[in-house]
């Protein structure tokens, strides 16, 4: 079965049991800092997870692009890939265990024709926060999974959340059997051995987790990921992804087109185009910074290990149309916006490889040296000019020295980065300072009031607020924040009372210098926690406000005038946002 009658068996199963189909959303989410990609299918629906009423109903499902960038340095082994797409379905509040495993074994062993013996599957062993899932074990029991292929694992295994905090639950999870022999008499699924292939989780969400702890959701969920590239690998028969319609082509081509032969680079090569291709698509473009720099990691890494093959470079957009040619039965649109996805590739590609066979010749010398003076890591200065004037980004550098089996000063590099960093913004603060004495007192306010708001949404909504994204002029302030449901009137009165009340107490507002482990400690709050030094500065307002910030801030809260809320509005998932103006 090809991956596209796969996802369109699974569309269609759901829509059948009455399930309303949604289209994928972008690859980036929209205004929200705090993710660079989508990297699961519930990602856009976290506010209809918490609550809120989706114009579609209570059941859905689609097909969801993701991008997970931790195994960025796995791909080029035999399964990890960076992008992939998750199949899904939800209930938001409608059915839970029962019908949502019926519905799963029903698909699985109906629609896709796997027989019951080659599925296993793991339940949540239960803990201090969540019980035993027996129920999901007699819905298991029921569809005819024997108990011997049932097993229990705790939250390593069997519990779900997207990062730290968020709606969450136990899981249960199922597993192909390749019919490989155990690797010892202990083999379970939870075993990486590759006899059993996780195909299918589904999350029962009745959680939400914040710093505090565990707390029951308003109503209980089932969020599902059913990942396409692998299902389609198993039921192929083949061995890794690499092998199926949607990598083959552009395999073999390298295969014809490489000097040199070596495996890893041709699967880094194929999957690193299509993932640059599906962030180009959504909007993405190569940069020194989150998401951008991401794309350029992998278009440089991608680019690299063309050339470790030996294959000409100037042949880059016949290898681009291979790979459309395989991907636009899934992904018509990157037919369409084809010239702008070579265009964008293309020109990363020129720009790195000016640089790309100097900086090889300086990462010998390097290395060279290291190994000379009988060291095996490479220090951190050395790491810093290779990014600095050769486009190096570390990571590479990193793989180039594991290649020679030596390693990176990576702690001292990340210290040397954030410094350099740190006199650049030093630049742009004098800059935006020099600005400010003529023209900033009302933005300055402005900034005040945003940490004044920021604590008042916590006091009123609670401590899962947290500052998205913030945007400040003259007439107004914008400010981003993370919150599932539409504020209430009543909220938002509140809100405003508050603010006016800490305008009123006319509290001073101190700018105070510490070492950034302390700022951590006394719980300040910050957007971009990896985006500071070691020395912080932090501004307090009484004990109301503790933030990160550059300022600059008003002396004393009472000369802000009357705060008023003008508008309350959805940003992205999850996130809310806020017009505020002072009179
Ligand atoms: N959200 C679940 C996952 O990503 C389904 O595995």
């Amino acid at each position: 079965m090809k991956a596209i009658e796969i996802r369109n068996k699974y569309l269609k199963f759901f829509e059948k049991n009455g399930h309303k189909i949604i289209p994928s959303a972008s690859l980036i989410p929209e205004n929200d800092p705090s993710v660079l990609f989508n990297t699961a299918g519930m990602q856009p629906l976290v506010p209809y997870l918490l609550g809120e009423k989706h114009p579609e109903g209570r059941r859905l499902t689609d097909y969801q692009k993701c991008v997970r960038t931790n195994d960025i340095d796995e791909v080029g082994d035999n399964r990890h890939l960076t992008y992939f797409e998750m199949l899904g379905n939800w209930s938001l509040g409608d059915y839970f265990k029962e019908e949502s495993i019926a519905m799963s074994y029903k698909f699985l062993t109906e629609e896709l024709g796997i027989p019951n013996e080659k599925i296993s599957v793991t339940c949540f062993a239960g803990d201090k926060d969540c019980p035993k899932d027996t129920v999901a074990y007699e819905c298991w029991k029921k569809a005819g999974i024997p108990d011997e292929r049932i097993y229990f694992f705790g939250k390593d295994d069997n519990w779900w959340i997207a990062g730290e905090e968020g709606p969450c639950g136990p899981d249960t999870e199922m597993f192909y059997d390749t019919g490989k022999p155990k690797c010892s008499p202990e083999c379970n699924p939870a075993c990486d051995c590759g006899k059993y292939v996780e195909i299918w989780n589904n999350v029962f969400m009745e959680f939400y987790k914040d710093k505090n702890g565990y707390t029951k959701l308003k109503q209980q969920n089932v969020d599902t990921g059913l990942g396409l590239e692998r299902m389609t690998m198993l039921l192929q028969g083949k061995e890794t992804p690499f092998e199926i319609e949607l990598f083959a082509p552009v395999m073999e081509k390298l295969e014809k087109l490489q000097k040199v032969d070596n495996i890893q680079s041709r699967r880094i090569i194929a999957e690193h185009l299509r993932s640059s291709m599906m962030i180009i698509n959504d909007g993405g473009r190569p940069s020194n910074v989150d998401r951008g720099y991401i794309l350029r990691r992998l278009l440089r890494r991608m680019t690299r290990h063309m050339n470790k093959l030996e294959i000409d470079l100037s042949i880059l957009g016949d290898i681009i149309d291979t790979s459309i040619e395989s991907l636009k039965e899934l992904y018509p649109e990157l037919e369409k916006n084809k010239e702008t996805i070579k265009q964008v590739i293309i020109t990363e590609k020129d720009k790195f490889i000016k640089t790309l066979k100097n900086g090889e010749k300086e990462f010998e010398k390097v290395a060279n040296k290291t190994k000379n003076n009988n060291q095996t890591i490479i220090d951190a200065e050395s790491v810093f000019n290779l990014y600095e004037t050769y486009g190096f980004p570390p990571e590479m550098t990193e793989e180039l020295a594991s290649e020679q089996g030596l390693t990176v000063d990576m702690k001292n590099y990340q210290k040397l980065f954030e410094e350099h960093q740190a006199k650049s913004r030093m630049g742009s603060d004098i800059k935006f300072k020099g600005g400010l004495a003529s023209t900033g007192e009302i933005e300055t306010k402005y900034h005040t009031a945003t940490h004044l708001l920021n604590a008042a949404l916590k006091v009123v909504l609670g401590n899962h607020v947290h500052q998205k994204g913030s945007n400040i002029t003259t007439e107004r302030l914008r400010f981003d924040f993370s919150h599932g449901a539409k504020m209430t009137d009543e909220e938002k009165q509140k809100v405003e009372d508050l603010v006016n009340e800490y305008i009123k107490q006319d509290i001073k507002v101190e700018r105070i210098e510490m070492k950034k482990e302390e700022a951590l400690k006394l719980g300040a709050e910050a957007m971009f926690l990896d985006k500071y030094g070691e020395d912080v500065i932090v501004y307090k307002i009484g004990d109301i406000s503790l933030e990160f910030c550059g300022g600059p801030h008003v002396e004393s809260t009472g000369c802000l005038g009357t705060f008023k809320i003008k508008k309350e509005e959805a940003s992205s998932a999850g996130v809310r946002r806020i017009k505020a103006i002072l009179l």
